[in-house]
């Protein structure tokens, strides 16, 4: 079955073509309207999708040399996202399946990045997973296809929102993550002790909110202009502790419930530390480490084609009547008592 897939929940306007499952070709752009602003301004978002979507979509045909007409279903983003954005590839999407009378289904971005490791290695049951993106930074332990618990989330902020928080108090381009990445390699992860934030016993919750304060009070007090040096020592430092708090819940998470592969996804885990303190914890435990390569962590097409096909081949398809859900969420919260 060949899948089209669709992204535009937020700055990124991403498709793919999927052949049961396996990835053709894809196609992202991103918007750089945004960084004039250090944010994404959503009116923008969704006017740039609307201009993208069809060039982007030619793009990926063009690549995987396919035609519309070899396309025998099509996914999209619901939600969670902007909901202009999301309006802008949900209804391309269903006017698509229509014209063409073939069927729908409506995909969660989340869902999405959670199973996106699967696009390049096989995803064994039951895995432990972390989505860390901009917008969310949440563990769950997926018994089976479809059946994903919740184990924990962000308090505050997700774990994106805190590295570009920390780019823009380093005067870092937006977004900050990759940017401080870059710097992290050259400086001192134990330059400065920003403390790794401490909840209560037995949640798998994380909180980044302290971090970012302890970031932007120490930047407040530094002498200027603050020297290159200092930078990249304030970047190292400031990465060890987000991660630290990501991996600390992680190890509590695989010892509380076996795992038979720990896998990171959305865009944080194209960090350069998250990435081998994956490696690291389970190899440890003697599983692997399932991270997509770099674009594949970032917003695109082809985990919410493949997250597509996977509802498809469980006989699952969307209602055209179906609307953009903002605010999706559609994992069960379950919180493990301590
Ligand atoms: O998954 P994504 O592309 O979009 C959302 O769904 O949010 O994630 C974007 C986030 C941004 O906050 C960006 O700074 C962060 O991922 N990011 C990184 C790195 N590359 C992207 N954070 C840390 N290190 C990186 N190398
Ligand atoms: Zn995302």
């Amino acid at each position: 079955m060949r899948v089209l897939g669709l992204e535009t929940s937020c700055d990124d306007t991403g498709a793919a073509i999927l052949d049961d499952g396996r990835l053709i070709a894809h196609v992202v752009e991103s918007q750089d309207v945004h960084v004039t602003y250090g944010g994404v301004v959503p009116e923008y978002a969704s006017r740039a999708h609307i201009t993208l979507l069809p060039r982007v979509l030619e793009a990926t045909l063009a690549k995987a040399g396919a035609s519309l007409e070899s396309i025998d279903a099509v996914a999209a983003t619901v939600g969670p996202g902007l909901v202009g954005s999301l309006l802008v590839g949900l209804e391309f999407a269903k006017g698509l399946a229509m014209a063409r009378g073939i069927p729908f289904v409506g995909v969660n971005h989340v869902e999405a990045h959670l199973v996106s490791p699967g696009l390049e290695n096989e995803l064994p049951y039951p895995f432990l997973g972390m989505v860390a993106s901009g917008g969310h930074t949440e563990i769950y332990h997926v018994e089976r296809p479809g059946s994903v618990r919740r184990l924990g989330s962000t308090r505050d902020d997700a774990a994106g929102e805190a590295f570009d928080k920390v780019g823009k108090l380093l005067g870092l381009p937006y977004p900050g993550g990759p940017h401080v990445d870059r710097l992290a390699r050259l400086g001192r992860a134990d330059a400065i002790d920003f403390p790794v934030a401490k909840l209560e016993r037995g949640t798998l919750d994380v909180s980044m909110s302290g971090l970012k304060t302890a970031v932007k009070l120490f930047v407040e007090r530094e002498p200027k202009p603050i020297s290159e040096e200092r930078v990249r020592d304030i970047a190292a430092s400031a990465e060890r502790a987000i991660v630290a708090a990501l991996v600390e819940r992680l190890e509590e998470a695989l010892d509380r419930h076996p795992s038979r592969a720990l896998a990171i996804s959305g865009g944080c885990a194209c960090n350069t530390l998250l990435r081998a303190e994956a490696a690291r914890i389970a190899a440890k435990r003697g599983i692997p480490s399932l991270v997509p390569s770099p674009p594949l962590c970032r917003d695109n097409g082809a985990m919410i084609g493949y997250a597509g096909w996977l509802s498809l081949t469980r006989g699952e398809m969307t209602p055209l009547t179906v609307n953009a859900v903002p605010n999706l969420d559609s994992f069960q919260a379950s919180n493990p008592a301590p």
